[in-house]
């Protein structure tokens, strides 16, 4: 059985900063008024995730226990501009994700979504998620859905990544994430793979250094800095050293299966084990080609 209702329609995603955005919360802020079509599964509260459409422009979720502890709740998302390109990008620690992200958002102006950045922009804020955060990324091992999940859909939600489009770096990184993605309504068109013989990550991580004033990330020897004055003002992550990036290796073998098997039909695999540049130019031949087939088709389409 069917029901109806006048909901109103919030036209942007929820710039609320509480990760539980309330179906009540939301109305609240809403100004225009659309009528929405209701499930009858709806109605009964079933545990499982549901979604309504509305002319393309509403998702109404109700999420069950399936993502590990995340609380049972109402979220509107307003749906992305349909020829926005909605990336994902995995590797190895040191594959060349952040590297590889720089290149493609100054060509593609994505937004850039970075799990890893949220956290240590976390640790930096000293909040107690972030205090929580660094005790699992210390020992190389994936903070708890609990931190990382709604950090990342907030990010995900926001205005500009809605209507630029999203590069996801380093999420998901199991199979819960992917799965709350998916119930959350984040579809990607393509799923980006890079792969690095193992010898060549250890060197890459400990001749990692970051600039804290531009965000961008060097190596000593593969990219070094421009000049004296960037030289001096590098900074290394906690987490870059032989003996933790080895912890990180591990988990992320131990996971990186589960997550491929649920987007083997849009993964391309990119040998990362060539300069950037050359990574680059694979990567962007696919992406070139989903400009195009988005252009053309103005909706999802098959790689
Ligand atoms: P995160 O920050 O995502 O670390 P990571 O996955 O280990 O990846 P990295 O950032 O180390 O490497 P990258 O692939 O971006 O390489 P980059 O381009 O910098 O995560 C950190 C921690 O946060 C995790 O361990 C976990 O605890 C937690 N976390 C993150 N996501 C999570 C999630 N979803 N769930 C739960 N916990 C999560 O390049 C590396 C170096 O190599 C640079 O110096 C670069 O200049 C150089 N380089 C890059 N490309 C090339 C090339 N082609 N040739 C030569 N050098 C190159």
């Amino acid at each position: 059985m069917a029901c109806f209702a006048n909901l109103p329609m919030i036209s942007s995603p929820n710039p609320n900063p509480n990760p539980n955005l309330k179906a009540s919360a939301s109305l609240s802020q809403s100004s225009i008024s659309t009528k929405l079509h209701f499930s009858s599964q709806f109605s009964s509260l079933s545990p499982s995730p549901l979604s309504l459409r509305c002319n393309q422009t509403l998702i109404l979720r109700r999420f069950g226990g399936r993502a590990p502890s995340v609380s049972p709740t109402l979220v509107v998302v307003a749906s992305a501009n349909p020829n926005s390109l909605k990336i994902m990008i995995s590797g190895a620690p040191a594959s060349g994700k952040g590297t590889q992200c720089e290149l493609i958002t100054k060509k593609h102006d994505l937004v850039h979504i970075a799990a890893g950045d949220l956290l240590r922009a976390e640790v930096a804020a000293g909040s107690e998620n972030g205090r929580r955060a660094k005790e699992f990324m210390e020992k190389g091992k994936l903070v708890p859905n609990e931190i990382v999940v709604m950090m990342v859909r907030d990010r995900l939600l926001q205005p500009d990544s809605q209507e630029k489009g999203w590069l996801l770096d380093g999420y998901p990184r199991s199979q819960s994430q992917a799965t709350a993605l998916k119930e959350f309504g984040f579809e990607p068109d393509l799923f980006i793979l890079l792969e690095v013989p193992e010898e060549i990550l250890v060197e890459r991580v400990v001749g990692r250094r970051l600039d804290p004033v531009t965000g961008r990330i060097y190596h000593l020897k593969y990219s070094p800095p421009e000049n004296e004055e960037i030289a001096a003002r590098l900074t290394q992550r906690f987490d870059d050293t032989e003996e933790k990036v080895k912890l990180r290796l591990r988990t992320h073998h131990q996971n990186v299966e589960a997550v491929l098997s649920l987007y083997k039909d849009i993964t391309i695999k990119v040998n990362g084990g060539v300069s950037k540049e050359e990574v680059f130019a694979q990567i962007d031949s696919a992406l070139e080609k989903l400009v195009k087939q988005k252009k053309a088709t103005a909706g999802p389409v098959a790689i």
